[in-house]
């Protein structure tokens, strides 16, 4: 294992992708594409933080993280205090998220927010079919599918949540759960815009309990879902698609998940709560180093 994973860290595909080459000395067209490809952490807030909160939370951060050269920060914060945190965000490598949205621009839907009104309010980023969503609210691989074209639509980027719930796991039916998710989520998804997607593999059984994936089975599926988006568009696109990996994410235990290959960045829930905690992992390092 440990060898399997020096080779790997040797080659040419790492180097590029943690910027050790850059661009301009690589012949290799796909390595040229995969330079710009910058991790993503990202902090789901999910229903936490008043306003004064969300905005002291991110003014902390952005001073205390040092330069990131090859990763982006992005914060979700509830729908109530995306303006606020907006206004907090100086830093260009801090980009703003909301935690869903509807696919209409306007209309009679009470209580929702729409892609247009996300722009407006300034979001980079919208996440999309998180358990949570799917399994308290309802929501199906079609409703997510019509969200991620209004998302592309109005301007930001989806990060589309997948991920098997425990029975679905221990029944062996793993990977065709997350094939389906992802077909029918990606449907009609022009591969011009594939490449700005981002991914999330959250595993149900691991959010919010504790019980983290191991590397190894994180890295069995997201290396199952750039195949798959291989085949919906081509090997390229999916080396760029950003595969983020969910579920109990923790300062112990970011820096072996992020030196999985295809390991692309993480979404947080309750670790990204205090700015201690999501420092730590905005500041991962691959390699499991500590210094
Ligand atoms: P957790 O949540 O880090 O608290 O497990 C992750 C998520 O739901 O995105």
């Amino acid at each position: 294992m440990f060898d399997a994973k020096l080779e790997y860290y040797s080659s040419l595909e790492h180097k590029v992708r943690w910027g050790i080459i850059n661009g301009a000395q690589s012949t290799d067209v796909e390595g040229i594409m995969m330079n710009e490809k910058k991790s993503l952490i990202a902090a789901n807030w999910k229903m936490f933080k008043t306003l004064t909160e969300a905005v002291s939370f991110t003014e902390s951060l952005q001073r205390e993280v040092g330069p990131l050269e090859d990763r982006e920060v992005v914060i979700a914060p509830p729908f109530t205090a995306l303006a606020a945190v907006r206004n907090a965000i100086w830093r260009a490598d801090f980009k703003l998220a909301a935690q869903n949205c509807h696919w209409e621009e306007k209309g009679a839907f009470t209580g929702e927010v729409s892609g247009a009104m996300l722009r407006d309010v300034g979001c980079d980023w919208v996440i999309l079919g998180h358990s949570e969503r799917r399994h308290i609210f309802g929501e199906t691989n079609e409703t997510i599918q019509k969200k991620l074209a209004a998302v592309f639509r109005f301007g930001m980027l989806p990060m589309l949540c997948v991920g098997e719930l425990l029975d679905e796991r221990e029944s062996g039916n793993t990977f065709a759960v997350i094939g389906t998710q992802l077909d029918r989520a990606l449907a009609g998804l022009d591969a011009d815009r594939a490449g700005q997607l981002a991914i999330a593999y959250e595993p149900v059984w691991a959010i919010g309990t504790g019980k983290t994936a191991t590397p190894e089975q994180a890295q069995e599926v997201h290396a199952f879902i750039r195949e798959r988006c291989a085949s919906l568009w081509d090997k390229m696109i999916a080396n760029r698609i950003r595969i983020m990996y969910g579920g109990s994410v923790k300062p112990d235990n970011v820096d072996v998940l992020m030196a999985q290959t295809d390991i692309d960045g993480m979404l947080v829930g309750g670790a990204s709560l205090e700015v201690e905690s999501f420092k730590r992992i905005v500041q991962y390092q691959p390699f499991g180093e500590t210094n």
